[in-house]
């Protein structure tokens, strides 16, 4: 199947004026490129759901920090366009930074809040408000139904059905789980910057947070004991460096001060130059559950 491209928010509209006259569904998978299986299985969910389906891919120079890797961050639209057409997109919109961010438009952000400073915010100061504005701006352009995103970016994803609750914005949101290498590696554009031993390393993530299972299965109920564990586990290779490791509560993202309901365990580490973040969420008991159920509330319609 073949994939339309357009990079203008005028012809995006044009097109999709024809595409909601015929009464299809119009879906949205905001992206910045670098199109990999995780971002493969929301179009292909996506697809699944709707008639009609957008991907957006736009490196967000908003989001990124001064010292941040938004010069080096991959772009290969080639790539991409293969990537999107074989997981089942119908129009890749790839919009230049103008285009989003005309000069006197620049100054109008949303403001996220308390939710933008915890976890990843408090290394990333204005990050989320970026990431905000950006989905803001694309849904405006899009209008779709529903719109798509991984629960690997699990705080994004909360901050965006938050955003879409405060601004009775019509659309439905939908979290899809977190796709991963076979040795557990979550999938992220930013894999591409490690080199083979850094690769090798990168699988401690997910081997900490089986580890987490394990001790929840035995019975280790100190959130405090358990991200001590984590970070000693991660701490014996000297390759990593811990950003932080935290276990919150799904909705508020606060930390836990004991394990009663379901929480969710985030963390990010530096391997080398790259950041690498990661979560899963988990039962008392130690079950791995799936993020559908902590999105419930988004269904506007
Ligand atoms: P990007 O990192 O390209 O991710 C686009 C979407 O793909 C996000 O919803 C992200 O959570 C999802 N995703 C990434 N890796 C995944 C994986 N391994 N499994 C499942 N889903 C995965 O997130 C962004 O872009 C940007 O912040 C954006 C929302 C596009 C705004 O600029």
């Amino acid at each position: 199947m073949s994939v339309v491209l357009l990079s203008t928010v005028s012809e995006v509209r044009n097109r999709l004026q024809q595409v909601h006259a015929q009464g299809a569904s119009i879906a949205l998978v905001p992206t910045m490129g670098a199109l990999h299986g995780g971002h493969q299985a929301l179009i292909r969910h996506a697809a699944m759901e709707n008639d009609f389906v957008v991907v957006s891919d736009f490196v967000n120079p908003t989001q990124f920090g001064p010292n941040e890797d938004f010069a080096r961050y991959p772009r290969d639209l080639q790539h991409d366009q293969q990537r999107a057409a074989e997981a089942g997109a119908h129009l890749l919109f790839l919009p230049s930074v103008e285009e989003i961010y005309p000069t006197l438009s620049t100054t109008f952000q949303v403001d996220v809040g308390r939710l933008g400073t915890l976890l990843c915010g408090a290394s990333r100061p204005g990050h989320f408000n970026g990431v905000a504005t950006v989905v803001l701006k694309l849904l405006e352009i899009v209008q779709p139904e529903r719109v798509y995103f991984g629960q690997k970016d699990f705080q994004q994803a909360r901050i965006i059905e938050q955003m879409i609750a405060a601004f009775f914005l019509p659309v439905q949101m939908v979290v899809c789980p977190t796709v991963r290498e076979v040795d557990g590696l979550a999938l992220s554009s930013r894999n591409r910057y490690l080199n083979g031993e850094e690769r090798v390393a990168a699988t401690a993530l997910y081997r900490s947070l089986l580890q987490l299972q394990s001790l929840l299965i035995a019975g280790e109920r100190d959130p405090r004991q358990l991200s001590r564990h984590i970070e000693t586990f991660l701490g014996e290779d000297e390759r990593l460096r811990v950003e932080y490791v935290a276990l919150v509560d799904p909705f508020t993202l606060e930390e836990v001060q004991q394990i009663t309901a379901p929480f969710l365990c985030a963390m990010a580490v530096h391997i080398g130059n790259t950041r690498l973040i990661d979560n899963m969420l988990f039962s008392p008991h130690g079950e791995i559950l799936p993020p559908d159920r902590f999105f419930q509330g988004t269904d506007l319609q």
